[in-house]
């Protein structure tokens, strides 16, 4: 169980300087020359024994140190170091970012390659080499626990957001993008059948994940749920035939952790090439599998020559000075915590220009959410910063302790109380880890329990049985939080009464609030003049919101999920499925398809400035095949303060011969503006990214007409518009 945190954690794979591709080839070769079939083996899955491991992990000690998979000390192989995330490293100390769904709605990709370069420099400062939080799964529905772990429900944007966090991570460690595919549901994922039609499953469900493996992602980790009637983490036409026979992809696949593979051949011939984090079924398995001639010998050689290539990659070239242990969460990092905070929040209503805050010499701060750290999910990706700033901290740090007041919401008189007799409330409500997140039943599915190992003590007997039952386990301390798919798309009905209480009480009244993905607030949206998403924001949300709220920073966040207006606007989705059809409508897709109006759409946020667009131009209107669009348009801030707006390109194929979302999103780009100031922007798409996937033929771009639409959201009927032809 010891794990060694080493400084550079490459051991003797390090090398100083870069090596070629060729170079690594031969390393590789070398290695792989000198290993018993044993050690092969071992290079495929975790160096724990199934039920310590699961004792250590499951009672607590998730976060404690990474997970070393393969690790052969007589020949410096270092093994994959594996640590979480995604809102920053899950160990001890490391900087928390906002959630995923936050830095999605940043519509900023540099900044979250800035932030995945810090979650990797803190990472291998913390002895770990290999980052398990690239999570691009796409929201499907809202309801989705996990939701805040990924970016929003746009492919296009998915990818971009995928691609920045590994570039940056991948500067200082190996980074996993997951869960390789179609995990948009959370209570089921060990036991859903996701059936998806060949242009769903390529255009909607993998495009994403092709763009982050063509980024270079040392790796892919398969998700739990079943897919087309195969497990993921065996599923060949996934993981063989479309990763890595069709777009190349030359990393390493590793499954979902303990539940993530069903049985070692189907694993071993699908292209499963480790199986994380314990000894498990390639442990007992794959030795006579191999000797049996089930499974060649050349598909063990394939596996470790993709597990020892990154490892390789990855150990070359780098300064161990740059990864001391003030590294982790230095001041620098916590800055960028703030920014990226900054950066993610949406102004979603502002009437009569309520924000930023003027004249306020007392506040009323309200709500349950208001003064407790809230980052997230409890689950696989909770991190352990030092501190947490609360919104309410945020506030009092800006505006003097004395300047606010305080009340939990718990009594909703009082609370209307303290708005009347301030100068104007901010109400913070939504959810926590409680509500939503990953979830793991404690009474396990016996499809699941049939693939453990025997239990070797009677501990271990003791942790199957509570499974089987559903009882706590010997030695539980600590373990996920219940999570699970939100059960509500509204906030809950007291507050939503204590909302309604306090802007009666005072009509300056602003609502904050926390959540993972889209909220349904048409209870009462209409009679709250300000209403600002915070997201889970991380260690600094609230003093990023405090900037927010009294103008230091001007809003410039856009919704990277539609908020509906109401349910029947969503896709169909149950918690329990067994099994469910994906196709390719929802989110924006399905309510333009639909002409239903959201109650905030896809891309949409408000800043303390206004802008304008004019003169948009085509570098070309009639490109080829092989080409690029060029599109122009020229931004002017036409207010008085500086900001941020995001110019988004969609695009429309009006005489498809395929069924087709009127518009779809291709590019985007987020601009800093002083007031005043005219840019022209421009966004530029290789037209092969506007093909449709044919069943028959693939990836397929048609000839004729498309438009250019650049818009401020996904419904925006002033956008501008020109068409282009295709030839
Ligand atoms: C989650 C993964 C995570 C893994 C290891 C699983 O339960 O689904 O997202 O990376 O645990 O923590």
């Amino acid at each position: 169980m010891e794990t060694t945190a080493s400084s550079l954690a490459f051991g003797g794979l390090e090398t100083s300087e870069k090596l070629s591709a060729g170079q690594i080839e031969e390393k590789v070769n070398e290695l792989l020359a000198q290993l018993s079939l044993d050690e092969k083996i071992g290079l495929m899955d975790g160096d724990y024994p199934f039920w310590e491991g699961f004792h250590e992990m499951m009672g607590g000690g998730y976060g404690d140190h990474p997970w070393v998979a393969g690790e052969i000390k007589r020949l410096g192989i270092p093994g994959i170091r594996f640590a979480d995330g995604p809102r920053g490293v899950v160990l001890q100390g490391a900087t928390t970012f906002p959630v995923s769904m936050a830095r999605g709605a940043s519509f900023d990709t540099e900044l979250e390659e800035r932030v995945g370069d810090v979650i990797g420099k803190e990472l291998r400062a913390l002895g770990g080499n290999f980052f398990g939080g690239v999570c691009i799964n796409l929201l499907r529905h809202p309801g989705w626990g996990r939701a805040q772990e990924t970016y929003g429900e746009d492919t296009y944007h998915l990818g971009e957001f995928g691609a920045a966090l590994s570039e940056g991570v991948q500067r200082h460690v190996m980074a996993c993008v997951k869960h390789y595919a179609l995990n948009s549901m959370e209570n089921a994922r060990f036991i859903v059948d996701v059936k998806a039609d060949p242009r769903a499953l390529n255009e909607v469900y993998l495009a994403h994940f092709k763009r982050v493996v063509e980024a270079g992602v040392a790796s892919v980790m398969s998700s739990y749920n079943s897919v087309n009637g195969e497990w993921a983490g065996q599923n060949k036409e996934l993981l063989n035939d479309i990763l890595k026979e069709k777009w190349g992809f030359d990393g390493f696949v590793m499954t979902d952790f303990m539940w993530g593979m069903r049985d070692a051949k189907k694993g071993a011939l699908g292209g499963q090439d480790l199986e994380m984090p314990f000894q498990n079924l390639f442990y007992r398995g794959l030795k006579q599998l191999v000797e049996q001639g089930e499974v060649p010998l050349a598909r063990i050689d394939d596996a470790c020559r993709r597990i020892l290539r990154q490892q390789i990659r990855f150990a070359q070239g780098r300064n161990p000075q740059d990864y001391t242990p003030e590294v982790v969460a230095s001041p620098e990092n916590r800055q960028l915590a703030r920014e990226a905070a900054q950066k993610s929040i949406v102004l979603m209503k502002n009437e009569g220009d309520l924000l930023p805050l003027k004249d306020v010499k007392r506040l009323a701060v309200i709500g349950r959410l208001a003064n407790i750290p809230n980052t997230g999910d409890g689950g696989s990706s909770r991190t352990k910063p030092a501190y947490v700033v609360t919104p309410l901290q945020g506030l009092q740090e800006a505006f003097g302790q004395e300047a606010v007041t305080f009340a939990d919401g718990q009594d909703a008189e009082q609370a209307a109380q303290l708005a009347q007799a301030a100068d104007a409330a901010v109400v913070v409500v939504g959810f926590t880890h409680e509500d939503e997140g990953e979830y793991s039943p404690r009474k396990r599915d016996a499809r699941v329990l049939s693939i453990l190992p025997e239990p070797p003590t009677p501990l271990a007997a003791a942790i199957l049985d509570a499974l089987r039952e559903g009882k706590p386990r010997p030695g539980q301390k600590g373990g996920f939080s219940p999570g699970g798919d939100r059960e509500r798309l509204s906030l809950r009905p007291e507050d939503e009464a204590l909302i309604l209480k306090v802007v009666a009480a005072n009509p300056r009244t602003v609502v904050v609030m926390m959540a993972g993905s889209a909220v349904i607030i048409e209870a009462w949206r209409q009679q709250v003049p300000g209403i600002v998403m915070l997201w889970y924001a991380g260690m600094e949300g609230g003093r990023a919101l405090a900037d927010v709220l009294l103008g230091q920073v001007n809003p410039g966040g856009k919704l990277p999920c539609s908020f509906p207006a109401s349910p029947g606007q969503l896709p169909f989705f149950d918690r329990e499925a067994e099994e469910i059809t994906y196709d390719m409508w929802h989110g924006y897709r399905k309510m333009a398809r639909d002409s239903a109006t959201p109650a905030f759409p896809f891309g949409f946020g408000l800043s303390y400035t206004t802008f304008d667009y004019a003169n948009l131009r085509l570098a070309s209107s009639q490109i080829g095949q092989d080409g690029t669009l060029e599109v122009t348009v020229d931004l002017t801030n036409t207010g008085k303060v500086k900001g941020d707006e995001v110019v988004q390109l969609y695009i429309g194929v009006p005489g498809s011969k395929v069924e087709r979302a009127p518009r779809e999103l291709k590019a985007f780009r987020r601009m800093t503006l002083e007031p005043g100031e005219t840019r022209p922007v421009s966004l530029r798409v290789p037209v092969k990214n506007l093909a449709y996937y044919d069943p028959a033929g693939g990836w397929t771009v048609e000839l004729g007409e498309y438009t250019a639409i650049v818009a401020r959201h996904a419904h925006d009927e002033a956008a501008l518009q020109a068409s282009f032809q295709v030839s």
